[in-house]
């Protein structure tokens, strides 16, 4: 491994398009990390590939199979380490080993404790001058999800808010439907789409029956009918299992759980009759454990990217508990009045427990205003 690098130009241009190849992936890799990795040889790309979805080929093994013999002698430049393993492809170092690669430049170190370094130390045992941390900063936004799931054992948590102005999310009767326009809504799709699992509460279940699911046609994507093959897993969460067996979203394609901490076995094999799958978690107060929900997603259901699209009691209670990565806030520019519902439920009495935002992104959806946020303190 090198020690003090020094790229060039030409260098980051390279690894700046394998992160560009790499979002190709962005709404299907998942459990797997997304990664882009382009050959060059004489200055010439020679190979370019990504990975698309799990089981499927790895960036390195496209990129490879693209080169073909004018992968000797080449540069790889790829997003995240090749991977040293087995898993359900062989290791990827060993395919550039094999290929005659022979320099290459990792963006970021594999968070997956079975690579972590292990895939550089093949390379640089096979003479291969590799190195790693080219525009890291901006291959780890690539996988936001993926590594907190490595190092921590929790997925990344994203929670989304439709508001009025005033900060409201539904009318006191409850009615919300629909708060912002049509961009902010394709917007959410896209949000959905890369997601591993979207969590509702029961109450959101009651009152607007959604499905929670991602559409094809109103992604506005060029590989939107492969995306919606695989719908993120849909969450509600219902302590004492009061979800309408009618519910809508239970007739959707794609799984479904409830997640309860009550035994109630009749209501249990009720669900499970229309197609939910019923996972009993620990309570917390006398409601579903969010922190046993999210350590049982990343560890049973390996999600990375979590996204939680509910009312303001559950966004509060998220937020409340640290456990919030990420806010999208959709704010529509009406009012809703002071009878409205707020956006969390949050019962604060004192300036100092107020939650500090920072703000990552801002842009408007035709009339609505976006903005990504996260919390100062209280990271998850
Ligand atoms: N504007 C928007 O973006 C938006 C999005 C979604 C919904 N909504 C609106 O929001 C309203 C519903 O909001 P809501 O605040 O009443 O309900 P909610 O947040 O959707 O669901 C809350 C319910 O989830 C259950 N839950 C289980 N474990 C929990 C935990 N650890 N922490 C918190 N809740 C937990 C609780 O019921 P149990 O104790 O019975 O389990 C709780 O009452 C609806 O009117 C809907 O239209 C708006």
């Amino acid at each position: 491994m090198s020690a003090l690098i020094q790229w060039d130009i030409a260098d980051h241009q390279y690894m700046a398009k394998a992160i560009q190849l790499a979002r190709n992936g962005l709404y299907t890799t998942q459990p797997n990390p997304r990664v882009g990795c382009v050959l060059v040889k004489n200055g010439q790309v020679v190979g370019e590939g990504f990975h698309y979805r799990a089981g499927e080929g790895h960036a390195e093994v496209n990129a490879l199979a693209m080169a073909g013999e004018k992968a000797k002698g080449a540069t790889a430049y790829v997003t995240l380490e090749p991977c040293s393993h087995y898993g359900r492809t062989p290791p990827c170092a060993r395919g550039l080993i094999d290929a005659g690669v022979t320099r290459v430049v990792s963006a970021m170190v594999d968070p997956n404790p079975e690579v972590a370094g292990r895939g550089i130390k093949m390379l640089s045992a096979a003479g291969i001058d590799a190195s790693f941390g080219l525009l890291e900063k901006e291959a780890k936004a690539l996988n936001p999800g993926f590594i907190k799931r490595m190092e921590q054992g929790l997925p990344f948590v994203r929670v989304k808010l439709a508001s009025s102005l005033d900060g409201r999310t539904a009318m006191a009767s409850g009615e919300s439907q629909w708060i912002t326009g049509a961009a902010a809504r394709s917007d959410v799709q896209k949000l959905r789409a890369q997601s591993s699992v979207i969590v509702t509460g029961v109450e959101s279940i009651i009152h607007d029956d959604s499905s929670l699911t991602v559409r094809e046609d109103q992604l506005g994507l060029a590989d939107a009918k492969q995306i919606v093959e695989q719908q993120p897993l849909r969450v509600i969460l219902d302590s004492s299992l009061r979800t309408p067996k009618t519910a809508n979203i239970f007739k959707q394609p794609g799984r479904t759980v409830v997640a309860t901490c009550s035994s109630n076995n009749e209501r249990i094999k009720e669900l499970e009759a229309v197609g939910a799958e019923v996972v009993v978690l620990p309570s917390d107060n006398g409601r579903v454990s969010l922190i046993a929900l999210l350590k049982w997603l990343a560890a049973t259901e390996q999600s990375n990217d979590v996204l939680i699209e509910a009312g303001a009691t559950l966004a509060g209670a998220c937020l409340q508990q640290g456990l919030v990565d990420e806010l999208q806030l959709y704010m529509a520019m009406k009012l809703l009045g002071s009878d409205a519902r707020p956006t969390f439920a949050l019962p604060l009495t004192k300036m100092s427990e107020q939650i500090e935002l920072k703000q990552i992104d801002s842009r408007m959806l035709g009339n609505d205003l976006k903005l990504v946020l996260q919390p100062v303190c209280g990271e998850g």
